[in-house]
């Protein structure tokens, strides 16, 4: 009884600290290259041209003081490129700014500032209730220099050829034995593979990981290439973090993706990811691929509700590389907020940067004078606080599975939550051109007259005689509709 009490006494005391799947469900998360977010001297000018592929001079302290900017969106939570310490000199592809070429994994990378730093960063993010989620790497370290030719003293521990599989480029990526012990990189940056067959370096990461969680009072992890590492690693790896983990399998088949969720607690949700796009980048993209791919993810994946949903990242082009249209990014993004998962923004997104593949995709935020204002900023702080107020009046809201209950060929409308407490997100791919129109979306669940709310537009909608809901659309704006109920409290729609 008293060890109990005082357990429960230290919980308390140490707030938000290693946080659990079950916890990360119901946050929401702004993901951002260190480097490219904000300088601690607060510059909006500071040049930072994505082709040269530099250090750009983004800092942990420049994130302590933009998290106003971030928690005004409806975010709960971050998510940071990697903390270690980096090869040095320049590249054939420039500066390691990204963090994915670690040399010593017990160091960081002084560009970013501090550990007392990355710890005020901690703390300033638990102060608010937000959660701090930083990326890691296991499948490689980084080297200046072609293939095999490698000087293993460089790293720290891993300082030996002992510790890595033998040279072998990979040249088939659907080789799962060639993509788990061959190497990433080139012959201008090799990525040395690590032997994560071996104990000695399986416990080495294992001891590394739970100390990184520890000494940095991290809250969770974003672990990069998963599938080039063999599954039977990660159970271990993920239990050693002791906090929630989500993976990168940059895959779409959910057949491929999913069973990896057996080995960490989520993934990112590539399968949906690809008909997302497809769904939204055009007025005549399909909703029928988007409509089957929400339940073939739902039946296929261990918990649809602990997957990352995104429409960006810092590996793929941005959404508006292929369509200026602002509604159609709305719309798309207002699906990764509100359907089954974790939504995941990506710095930049709210802004409507275009940039394609990378480094185009790698802007610095603070050239957009963090415009709070923007379209996207404004709908995105909607969908965010739509489903923050669901989560916090709806019971059991998160774990509701989302449900696709209506589509045509150019709308598509989702259902989550229990009975009564559940949200109806219609979405549509018309466009900013979009007509006026109403939608009739049938069985929604709700008992015929209950008043609904409509939080995009605030406009007022009473469910019909057989629990239909007629929703009015115009100009192509993605619409969510809450029991006006559960909106008590908050600000939503009342300014
Ligand atoms: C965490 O701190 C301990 C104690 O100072 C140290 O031994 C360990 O290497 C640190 N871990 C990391 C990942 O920095
Ligand atoms: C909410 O979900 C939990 C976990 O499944 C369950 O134990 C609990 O009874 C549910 N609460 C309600 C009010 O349905």
């Amino acid at each position: 009884m008293v060890l109990a009490r005082l357990a429960w006494l230290a919980g308390l005391v140490s707030t938000a600290i290693a946080a659990t799947p079950a916890e990360w469900r119901s946050q929401s998360i702004y993901f951002m290259l260190t480097d490219r977010f904000a300088r601690t001297d607060g510059s909006t000018t500071a040049a930072c041209d994505t082709a040269d592929r530099k250090y750009c001079g983004g800092t942990w302290q420049g994130i302590i003081d933009k998290l106003d900017y971030i928690q005004g969106m409806g975010f709960t939570a971050i998510w940071i490129t990697p903390v270690t310490g980096q090869l040095s000199g320049e590249t054939a592809y420039g500066d390691p700014y990204h963090g994915y070429w670690q040399q010593d994994i017990y160091s960081l990378d002084s560009n970013y500032g501090t550990a007392d730093d990355l710890k005020a960063l901690a703390a300033a993010l638990h102060k608010r209730d937000m959660y701090l989620m930083v990326d890691v790497v296991a499948n490689h370290m980084g080297y200046n220099g072609a293939g095999a030719d490698v000087d293993y003293t460089k790293f720290n521990p891993f300082n030996d050829a002992k510790y890595f599989h033998s040279y072998c480029p990979i040249t088939d990526y659907n080789d799962d034995t060639m993509s788990q012990n061959c190497w990433l990189g080139d012959n201008k940056v090799s990525l040395p593979d690590l032997n994560t067959q071996s104990k000695e370096v399986q416990d080495l990461w294992y001891d590394w990981v739970g100390s990184l969680v520890s000494n940095y009072s991290i809250d969770g992890l974003r672990v990069d290439t998963v599938k080039h590492v063999q599954k039977d690693f990660w159970p271990g790896y993920n239990k050693a973090a002791g906090v929630y983990c989500v993976g990168e399998i940059l895959d779409g088949d959910p057949d491929y993706t999913c069973p990896y969720q057996e080995v960490m607690d989520g993934v990112l949700n590539y399968p949906i990811y690809y008909p997302l796009l497809k769904a939204f980048q055009s007025s005549s993209g399909s909703m029928t691929d988007l409509y089957n791919m929400i339940n073939t993810v739902k039946s296929t994946c261990k918990d649809s509700t602990l997957l990352g949903n995104f429409l960006e990242n810092h590996d793929n082009p941005r959404f508006a590389h292929a369509t200026d249209d602002i509604a159609l990014a709305k719309n798309a993004a207002t699906f990764t907020i509100m359907a089954d998962g974790i939504p995941i923004v990506y710095a930049g997104q709210e802004q409507h940067y275009s940039g394609g593949e990378d480094p185009a995709n790698r802007e610095a935020l603070w050239l957009s004078g963090y415009n709070t204002d923007s379209e996207l900023y404004k709908l995105i702080a909607k969908a965010n606080g739509a489903r923050n107020q669901a989560i916090a009046k709806s019971t059991n809201y998160t774990i509701y599975q989302n449900h696709p209950i209506y589509k045509d060929e150019s709308a598509i409308a989702m259902r989550k939550g229990f009975v009564g407490g559940q949200t109806i997100t219609v979405l549509t791919n018309l466009g900013a051109g979009g007509k006026e129109y109403s939608v009739s979306i049938p069985d929604t669940g709700f008992k015929a007259g209950a008043k609904l709310t409509e939080v995009v537009s605030c406009t007022s909608v009473t469910v019909g005689d057989s629990g239909e809901v007629s929703v009015p659309m115009a100009s192509g704006a993605p619409r969510i509709l809450l029991p006006t109920s559960l909106l008590e409290g908050s600000a939503l729609c009342s300014s």
